[in-house]
């Protein structure tokens, strides 16, 4: 469990760059990564290459006894090159191209810029080949960051055509398809198909659909050539990409396919302010939510084989929320510890030190401007010690959660309320999960899910053939299930099925849905009885018909009284719930406790305080304090690790040994 730093030599005189990595060596740094954003300086002008800089740095790297990952430059296609090949500029919806400037402005279909990437990495790769410092490459950076996913330029009208021919084959197909009978939008050859550009209302869902998976199949491609070229250099590097937080326009279980790992950036006093929810509260601006940042490390750990990294950890403040507070005193070490108390193998601070010029000069660095220690360094100096001590188990859970990125782009797109949004439903039910110290796998719907007591599929808005079988089978075999609302209502070309949700998967959850709508949130009366207690609901209610299935929640209040609204198919030894409504916090809590009471998941008693979060890991287990109280902690037998049994404010403990429960007193 080792801790890394992104350095970026080229900002400094290179007088500096010893000093710097000794510090880096005397700090318990083992992985320092570096090259990333440096297309001008690795080739200044066409075809004059100069790797020497990035290679003396590496040579440094490897004296001091620490290993360099490299990162393909191709976020930071420069100036030269643009006005070169003008055509791999991304465009707006409207036609606008995204100009020169900052970065990521280059279209993932663009002919030309894929030869440049392939030929900058081959040389760079082979280049590096041999160097024993370099253990391996993250491709690119955040691929879609600054909402680059999906363009809108002729190449990308090109590609999109081909793509659809090989999907369907003949027009015929494509409009039956899509239903293009719908407002006139039938069409009689690919070639009239543009990508989903600025028009008067909304597109229609079975192109918006489609544009989607191409566009991330676009990025899925881009990558895999990336990954090629690398592993022709030299086969024995690791590959990676390091995502982004709830990033919902690419899937990295696809992108995941050609990495040996996953890695994601992770800046926790950001995510509460830039996710829609309330407004961060005061721990929050100082640390983080813990589900936010769990729930991505869970993901990102399941993308792909390998465990995952960390590669870009918050060092300090940041400077792109709207609030860029100081983050808690320790919080640096806090994270780290949750990060690989859920299986990273690596966190990586981001980055060494503030940059003096740019974009990001009010970014904090692991050194201050003027090269001396910042809160961040101590935190992590901190960290590297103790995460040196303790042993590299791996992490297992009993429980998945099922994220569809198909059904996220579908339910997005016609989300039928403000309030409606895929990830925070999904997080509703990894809340009440993590509040229970329950361990979660986040896993696609082509996933084995056998191994999993509980299986937990919130919005598995659309189904179709293949997901009918594997929850089919998955519940014959024992298995426990929960669906919730707006599941198995569309076909995977996004269009009604004829039947009435949950469409196919209604023989398997024994219900139908009758009428569905919307709930404001000021709805002070949604309120339904749920195993004879009282609770609130909000943004979707179903009313249900509950053919062969137990009825277990009731509408108590308003147009619904007296409606069914949660069920409960026995179906021994498994079981199916399906669930109506969007629950309030603490019915998700009641709904999650008694799935995993059906499935004989061991689970606390009672649900853990907001801030406090468990995660196991080999022998270990973790408890972390997110708030700004200290907590005391039962730990029973087990033999303390790290921390006092009284965990301050913003602080952890680690134990050896499982204990069924730890009990926090508040
Ligand atoms: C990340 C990005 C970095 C840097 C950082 C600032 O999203 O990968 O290059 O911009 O944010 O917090």
């Amino acid at each position: 469990m080792s801790i890394g730093v992104c350095y970026f030599p080229e900002h400094w005189p290179r007088e500096r760059w010893a000093t710097d990595v000794e510090q880096m060596a005397e700090a318990g740094i083992e992985y320092v990564r570096m090259g990333e954003f440096s297309w001008s300086r690795l080739e200044p002008r066409p075809g004059e290459l100069d790797f020497e800089w990035l290679e003396t740095a590496v040579d440094l790297v490897h004296e001091h006894g620490m290993e360099a990952v490299l990162c393909t430059p191709t976020a930071t296609p420069p100036k030269w090159l643009v006005d070169e090949h003008p055509d791999i500029l991304q465009e707006e919806p409207d036609g606008d191209a995204r100009h020169f400037g900052s970065r990521r402005h280059y279209c993932f279909n663009s002919e030309s810029y894929r030869e440049q990437t392939d030929r900058i990495i081959t040389v760079l790769a082979e280049h590096f080949a041999d160097h024993p410092a370099v253990v391996g490459w993250q491709t690119d950076n955040e691929y879609g960051c600054h909402d680059t996913i999906r363009c809108y330029c002729d190449d990308c009208a090109t590609a999109f055509r081909t793509w659809l021919r090989e999907k369907y084959g003949g027009i015929d197909e494509l409009n039956e398809s899509w239903g293009t009978t719908f407002w006139s939008q039938h069409h009689t050859d690919f070639e009239e198909i543009d990508p989903p550009r600025h028009t008067v209302t909304d597109h229609h869902p079975g192109r918006l659909l489609d544009y989607h998976r191409f566009a991330n199949e676009s990025v899925v491609s881009y990558n895999r050539s990336q990954a090629d070229r690398l592993r022709e250099a030299n086969d024995d590097w690791f590959v990676t990409h390091n995502f982004m937080f709830d990033f919902g326009q690419l899937d990295p279980y696809d992108v995941g396919d050609d990495l040996d790992f996953a890695a994601w950036d992770s800046y926790p006093t950001g995510f509460p302010q830039v996710a829609g929810d309330d407004p961060a509260d005061a721990d929050e601006l100082r640390v983080g939510n813990p589900d936010q940042i769990g729930f991505n490390h869970d993901r990102y750990r399941c993308a792909a084989p390998g465990n995952f990294w960390v590669m870009e950890q918050q060092p300090g403040s940041i400077n792109w929320p709207p609030e860029t507070t100081q983050p808690a005193e320790g919080a640096m070490r806090l994270w780290a510890h949750h990060a690989v108390a859920h299986g990273a193998d690596v966190v990586s601070y981001f980055r060494w030190r503030r940059c003096l010029e740019g974009q990001e000069q009010y970014h904090a660095g692991l050194r201050k401007r003027d090269g001396t220690a910042d809160r961040g360094y101590h935190d992590a100096t901190t960290a590297a010690a103790e995460l040196a001590d303790l042993d590299r188990g791996s992490v297992s859970a009993p429980v998945a959660l099922v994220l569809d990125y198909e059904s996220l782009w579908a339910l997005n797109e016609q989300a039928m309320s403000p309030d409606f949004d895929y990830w925070s439903h999904l997080h509703t039910y990894y809340h009440a999960l993590r509040g229970r110290g329950v361990q979660v796998d986040i896993l696609p719907t082509d996933a084995d899910f056998e191994d999993y007591d509980a299986v937990l599929a919130p919005s598995l808005h659309l189904v179709g053939d293949e997901v009918v079988s594997t929850f089919r089978r998955y519940v014959e075999s024992g298995g426990h299930l929960l669906f919730t609302i707006r599941s198995g209502e569309k076909d995977p070309h996004n269009k009604l099925h004829a039947t009435r949700p949950p469409g196919p998967l209604a023989d398997l959850a024994g219900v139908r849905v009758d009428q569905h709508e919307s709930v404001p949130a000021d709805s002070s009366d949604a309120r339904l009885s749920y195993r004879g207690e009282r609770y609130g609901y909000r943004t979707w209610a179903e009313w249900i018909d509950a053919d062969d299935a137990k009825m277990v929640g009731q509408y108590a209040t308003g147009i619904c009284e007296g409606r069914t609204a949660i069920t409960v198919r026995e179906a021994e030894p498994g079981s199916v719930a399906y669930v109506g409504i969007w629950p309030d916090d603490d019915l998700a809590d009641a709904l999650v406790s008694d799935v995993l009471t059906r499935a004989n998941v061991t689970h606390a008693s009672d649900p853990l305080p907001d801030r406090v979060r468990v995660a196991h890991r080999g022998d270990l287990t973790w408890v972390f304090n997110y708030g700004s109280e200290p907590i005391d902690v039962d730990v029973g037998d087990a033999d303390v690790r790290l921390g006092e049994e009284t965990v301050p404010g913003y602080d952890l403990l680690v134990i050896e040994g499982t204990p069924t429960d730890v009990a926090v007193e508040r």
